[in-house]
């Protein structure tokens, strides 16, 4: 049995219409993420973070998964039914509900999702599709202290324990537009050095392409759907 762990960044959900950071235009080439993206910036101004915020969780409605997002849907329902012998974990930086929406399960979010939101009196994190502004009451415990659950830079990312677990006992680890910039994601080709292979497929290398065997280089729409069918065809 095949044991693949795959971790998805911003750009396999660009060409379902959602930005990347880093690119040229990108999200960072438009905000700073001193203002939006750092529990400082929500000390000082939770108002502009959630509107950042609310903004990227409406867009949501406005996209769909794409041909990376089914074809990853795709081997994980083979898996399921016995046709492929093989196991499928998702690790995705990404905050948007496409791997789901796709028919992916085994999905874990380790910056947050958008379509949560969090409460730091009760700690709970309850669904959410509007708008979440300043004073709006938490659903659990009714007081006005909620935040996106996202999580912000200088904060520890979601799962580490049992993605550290997942990583550790691959046989395949390969990485999905993503810019190799952003600790610790970043470090996870290097940390399945020496037990497992490796394969970055990306729009061009990333930071972090020397750590990977293997490359497939071009949009993801057609090279994710291209390594499916060949991991299929085995
Ligand atoms: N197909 C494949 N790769 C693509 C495509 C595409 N259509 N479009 C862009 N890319 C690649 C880019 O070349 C780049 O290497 O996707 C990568 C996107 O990189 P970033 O914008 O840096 O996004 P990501 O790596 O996911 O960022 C990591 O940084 O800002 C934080 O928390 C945020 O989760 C995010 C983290």
């Amino acid at each position: 049995m095949e044991r693949i762990v795959v971790l998805t960044g911003a750009g396999i959900s660009r060409e379902s219409g959602l930005d990347t950071f880093r690119d040229a235009d990108g999200i960072w080439s438009r905000y700073d993420i001193a203002d939006v993206c750092t529990p400082d910036a929500f000390r000082r101004d939770p108002a502009l973070v959630d509107r950042f915020y609310n903004d990227r969780r409406a867009e949501l409605g406005r996209v769909r998964p794409n041909a990376a997002h089914l074809a990853l849907a795709r081997l994980e329902e083979a898996a399921r039914t016995g046709q492929w012998p093989g196991e499928l974990l998702i690790v995705t930086q990404n905050i948007d509900d496409l791997h789901e929406r796709a028919g992916s399960r085994n999905v874990w979010h380790m910056h947050g999702e958008l379509l949560r939101v969090r409460c730091t009196s009760c700690g709970g994190t309850p669904e959410w599709q509007a708008d979440c502004l300043p004073h709006t009451p938490c659903p659990l415990c009714g007081r006005p202290t909620l935040r996106p659950d996202v999580v912000w830079f200088g904060e520890i990312p979601l799962h580490m324990p049992r993605i550290e677990a997942a990583l550790e006992a691959c046989d395949l680890f390969v990485a999905i537009g993503t810019s190799g910039t952003v600790y610790p994601a970043a470090g996870f080709a290097a940390l399945v050095e020496g037990h497992a292979d490796t394969l970055e497929i990306n729009q061009e290398p990333s930071a972090v392409s020397t750590r990977f065997d293997r490359f497939m280089t071009g949009p993801a729409t057609r090279m994710v759907p291209r390594w499916v069918d060949e991991r299929l065809a085995r």
